[in-house]
């Protein structure tokens, strides 16, 4: 059959029409889909309404539709989520961010510059060393996140904001301030896109990628920093949601990345305990360092004291009061919509 060079009114009309058979489908979903076939975007689409498909766009289009007529997310369609304003690849072996992980990078962000301590480096001569570690990395949308808006890569920024007055532990272009970054995930598939995103999106940024179930591989001088880090959005989602949540998640998404036990609980508490076991090796380590190297002025032994372990954990909000029970120190954070998800615990 010849095909209808069609306008893109009509194949709008047509997206409302699959959108009542597809759950979840939404009017951003018909633009987007529209505007990777075209490879233009979505303000292209919507103020070119007639302009006619091609018959090669016509047919990516339909099949486009087609597989999201069998409920596969968008991202895996076009093969790419925007998070933290940048675009990341997706595969069906990485779970699709989501917007209330931004929130985490936000906290992250936040903590690295309320903790560093101030001024030591200065009168130290040197810079004060932070290890951050992605634990569960995916697609590396936190680490990769994180790294590109802090110092010494970039001036300090919470969601590409230029934040207002940057502190004074955090400076730009040889800063006293020294990350190195770690990402890790139990998924060789996984760890194969974070690297691809890592490579598009800041390759002048080091990062170490580790095949690892939780901290079992990281190599122990690791811990021989002054401030850790861990961030981790690791699966949360109890067993029994398998039976209720969306088919577009259950049908697509790895399960590796969602589900974790009967109460979802069952990776953040291996995490926490596998934290303190090494935490405990990382004041030793500190503590020792600090007698042999013990500095004449008080001040800059209390900086010194102020080494860090923290953990930075998104969580279900259903698990936030059995955490609050059993992690009273924790913090616990609403994202935008008013409900606990991220988990601050330091060690
Ligand atoms: C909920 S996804 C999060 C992915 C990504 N960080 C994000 O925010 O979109 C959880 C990730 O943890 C990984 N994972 C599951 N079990 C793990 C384990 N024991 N050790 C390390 N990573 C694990 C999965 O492969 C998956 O990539």
């Amino acid at each position: 059959m010849p095909f209808l060079r069609v306008s893109l009114r009509a194949r709008m009309k047509q997206l409302t029409h699959i959108s009542k058979e597809v759950n979840g489908t939404t009017n951003l979903d018909k633009e987007v889909l529209l505007a990777w076939v075209l490879q233009k975007n979505k303000e292209w689409v919507l103020t070119h309404p007639d302009y006619k498909l091609s018959n090669f766009e016509y047919r990516a289009f339909n099949k486009a539709i087609e597989r999201r007529k069998k409920h596969e997310p968008i991202a895996y369609i076009t093969g790419t989520k925007e998070f933290y304003g940048q675009p990341f690849f997706v595969t069906k072996a990485t779970l699709i961010p989501r917007p209330e992980t931004e929130e985490l990078v936000d906290e992250a962000i936040t903590h690295i510059v309320e903790t560093t301590p101030r001024g030591v480096s200065e009168r130290r001569g040197r810079a004060t060393s932070l290890q951050v570690i992605d634990i569960g990395t995916g697609s590396g949308n936190i680490i990769l996140s994180v790294a590109m808006n802090i110092p010494p890569h970039s001036p300090l920024t919470l969601r590409g904001e230029v934040a207002a007055s940057p502190p004074l532990c955090i400076r730009g272009g040889g800063g006293s301030l020294l990350p190195t970054y770690t990402a890790v995930d139990i998924s060789k598939k996984a760890l194969k896109i974070a690297k691809k995103n890592h490579k598009k999106l800041c390759p002048q940024i080091p990062i170490t990628f580790i095949k690892s179930d939780l901290l079992k591989n990281i190599p122990s001088k690791t811990w021989d920093q002054e401030h850790i880090l861990i961030l981790a959005n690791l699966p949360y989602l109890p067993q029994s949601d398998s039976k209720t949540i969306a088919k577009d998640i259950t049908k697509f998404e790895p399960a590796t990345a969602l589900y974790s036990g009967e109460e979802g609980l069952d990776h953040l508490t291996e995490l926490i305990q596998q934290i303190k076991n090494l935490s405990s090796r990382h004041s030793e380590l500190h503590a020792k360092n600090l007698d042999q190297n013990r500095d004449p002025s008080p001040s800059v032994q209390d900086d010194e004291k102020k080494r860090t372990v923290t953990l930075i954990a998104e969580i279900d909000p259903r698990q936030s009061a059995i955490l609050k029970k059993q992690f009273p120190l924790a913090k616990i954070k609403k994202d935008l919509s008013k409900k606990d998800r991220i988990f601050t615990l330091s060690f």
